[in-house]
């Protein structure tokens, strides 16, 4: 499928849903599906930034997740420990900029560590702009933003009938990054469970069967289709 013709959206959001069953399809553990579906973001990452995606954000954990069995959950945490000290060269080696969104002070502290070591050697790389929802819930984000503008406010920094849409979004852990257009959601799954709830305000939704294991640049492709099909009003004619 040739890409040229297609208007590529800035910004892709996507939540990585379907491990679990990808793995009992193949009768292994959900834990298995959790290693695949972390290899299938390696090679998204790199299929997004060649086609020219400037900013990708993926759901890897919600702030409902914790209420998984305690060995998923480790797994979980453990895969992201990997993820994060081996990202260190692959953020290299394809100049690529992560960051984490989500509040992470609720992770152990080698995680946390790893995951300001990752941000800090990346910070400077001018490639794919990478954000992982870590401990993420769209209504804790804004709830976290909410509190940290009444600071500043008491503080007497901010003027309260100035503030405009833009200047909230600085307190967002988004903040600086620009909102995504296009939401893909694997797995059949038709619902946001938490999901950047401010920032998807306007964009189109993808869903589709896909499991997020089997997900590559085909279906990467199939959603920038459908999206380009869609009519974006804004509230227009
Ligand atoms: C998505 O896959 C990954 C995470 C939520 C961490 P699931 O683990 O939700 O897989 P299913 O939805 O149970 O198949
Ligand atoms: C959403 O998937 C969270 C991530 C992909 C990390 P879930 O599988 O946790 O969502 P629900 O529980 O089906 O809504
Ligand atoms: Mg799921």
């Amino acid at each position: 499928m040739s890409m040229e013709n297609y208007e590529i959206p800035r910004h892709i959001a996507i939540i990585m849903d379907g491990n679990g069953r990808w793995a009992k399809k193949r009768m292994m553990p959900r834990t298995y599906g959790h290693a695949q579906g972390s290899k299938t973001v390696e090679k998204i990452c790199e299929d997004a930034y060649r086609m020219g995606i400037e900013y990708l954000t993926v759901y890897a954990f919600s702030t409902e997740n914790w209420q998984r069995p305690k060995e998923e959950v480790d797994t979980l945490m453990n895969l992201l420990r990997d993820y994060m000290k081996d990202c260190i060269k692959t953020s290299k080696k394809n100049n690529m900029r992560v960051r984490i969104i989500g509040d992470i002070t609720k992770l152990d502290t080698d995680l946390q560590e790893s995951i300001k070591k990752l941000e800090e050697a990346s910070a400077n790389n001018t490639g794919l702009k990478f954000q992982v929802a870590l401990n993420y819930g769209g209504r804790d984000e804004i709830l976290r933003a909410a509190k940290k503008f009444a600071v500043d406010y008491a503080a007497n920094l901010s003027e309260l009938d100035a503030v405009r849409e833009a200047d909230f979004e600085n307190y967002l852990d988004t903040a600086g990054i620009p909102s995504p257009e296009l939401l893909i959601r694997t797995s059949g799954e038709v619902r946001l469970s938490n999901y950047l709830l401010w920032q998807l305000a306007y964009a189109e939704f993808y869903f589709t069967d896909v499991l997020w294991p089997d997900f590559d640049k085909k279906e990467l492709q199939k959603a920038i289709e459908y999206y380009n099909k869609r009519d974006r009003r804004f509230g227009g004619v």
